[in-house]
């Protein structure tokens, strides 16, 4: 039996007649950029989330990019965020001209460790960019209070966290700007690229609103340098059409880590750990094991694929090292980028998709060499 990582097929045989439908109205209504399905769609995503506003882009890298201009972050400004992230995180603060700031990560959560904030804040730091890795929401309470203090704005990155919970409310309405991805693997995903910003601000709403669509006031009339950022009309028809499933699938989800925990409980490795305050929606569950190379060829040669979310943090990365920092600087995030090891995870996983998997990591552990 081979296991995939990520199976898209499986979730799209479910929804097939339903996402042809949406496809067909867009096709024969003519509007293939934006317009009402779009904004349909903001309406229905901004609400679940408990936002008042959503403005949908192009990619949740764009949703980033726009939400530090919308927060006036720019060449000369600071933004402090983890190395142990997607690349796409510290690229938008980079497009802007700020530099990013790193804090390490808390080696439970893979999330921003709030007791290390502080330090990193100076007279140029404008915002704050957690990141609620692998779907589990960063310790956001504690860093609302630094930024009210220090008049921060916070900026979510949600990318991989689309309807988890920090403490009862759904992350992205919970900072000053939230941003997700639809990538297609994601949580939710269009069968394309997408993102949106989450906001209750409503100039921020507005500045958005403007940049992802050439920066113009009416028609031709550009009143600041903006882009093209818009979200296509068939991506925003298929996410309405997926939105509702979202629950159950983020349930299932949780279903699926409750039942992995189960399985390798006695094993040689560290599971997830879903903080306190969270409701863990599982993009990735990613084990740790200082043998991750070895195990991960051992899954492979049994047909069982593994990723790793991310072999080297940010800081490390060859384009970001003009920033100076060093081998060294963030301990859990690199220690992290060298254990972590992501397990097939997607909603429609079987449990005899999952009891493979345990009894193939069963059987690896005795020929594990921890290095
Ligand atoms: C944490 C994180 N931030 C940002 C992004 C960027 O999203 P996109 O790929 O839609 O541009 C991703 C996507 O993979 C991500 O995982």
């Amino acid at each position: 039996m081979t296991i995939p990582l990520v199976d898209l097929t499986a979730q799209y045989s479910q929804i097939k007649s339903d996402v042809g439908d949406a496809i067909s109205r867009v096709l024969e209504a003519g509007q293939y950029v934006l317009g009402e399905e779009v904004s349909a769609f903001e309406e229905e995503f901004a609400s679940y989330c408990g936002a008042r506003h959503g403005v949908a882009v192009n990619s949740g890298t764009s949703a980033l990019h726009l939400a530090l201009l919308a927060a006036a972050v720019g060449p000369g400004d600071e933004v402090v965020t983890v190395p142990f992230t997607f690349v796409a995180t510290v690229a938008a603060i980079r497009y802007t001209g700020a530099r990013p700031v790193f804090v390490d990560i808390d080696p439970e959560s893979f999330t921003m460790n709030i007791d290390r904030v502080e330090a990193a804040i100076t007279s140029r730091t404008k915002a704050v960019l957690p990141v609620h890795l692998y779907g589990q929401p960063a310790d956001m309470d504690p860093l609302l209070d630094i930024a009210r203090h220090y008049g921060l704005t916070v900026i979510e990155d949600a990318a991989q966290a689309h309807g988890a919970e920090y403490r009862g409310r759904r992350v992205g309405g919970i900072g000053d700007l939230g941003c997700f991805s639809f990538y297609p693997g994601k949580n939710l995903g269009a069968y394309g690229e997408g993102g949106i910003v989450v906001t209750n601000n409503s100039e921020y709403a507005a500045a958005i609103r403007m940049l992802r669509n050439w920066g113009q006031a009416g028609k031709y009339h550009h009143a600041v340098k903006g882009y093209n950022y818009r979200m296509d009309a068939i991506q925003g028809a298929i996410l309405r059409v997926k939105l509702p499933h979202l629950q159950a699938w983020n349930d299932s989800r949780r279903l699926h880590a409750a039942r992995y925990d189960e399985l390798l409980a006695g094993e040689r490795l560290l599971t997830p750990h879903q903080m306190s305050y969270a409701r863990h929606v599982y993009h990735i569950y990613a084990i740790r094991t200082p043998a991750r190379e070895t195990l991960q060829r051992a899954l492979q040669s049994r047909g069982i694929q593994t990723g790793i979310h991310y072999p080297i943090p940010v800081h490390l990365q060859q384009a970001h090292t003009d920033l100076g920092y060093r081998r060294g600087d963030f301990r859990c995030s690199e220690e992290a980028a060298g254990e972590v090891l992501s397990l097939p995870m997607f909603a429609e996983l079987t449990c005899d998709q999952q009891q493979c998997v345990a009894e193939a990591i069963r059987v690896s552990q005795p020929s594990l060499t921890i290095h």
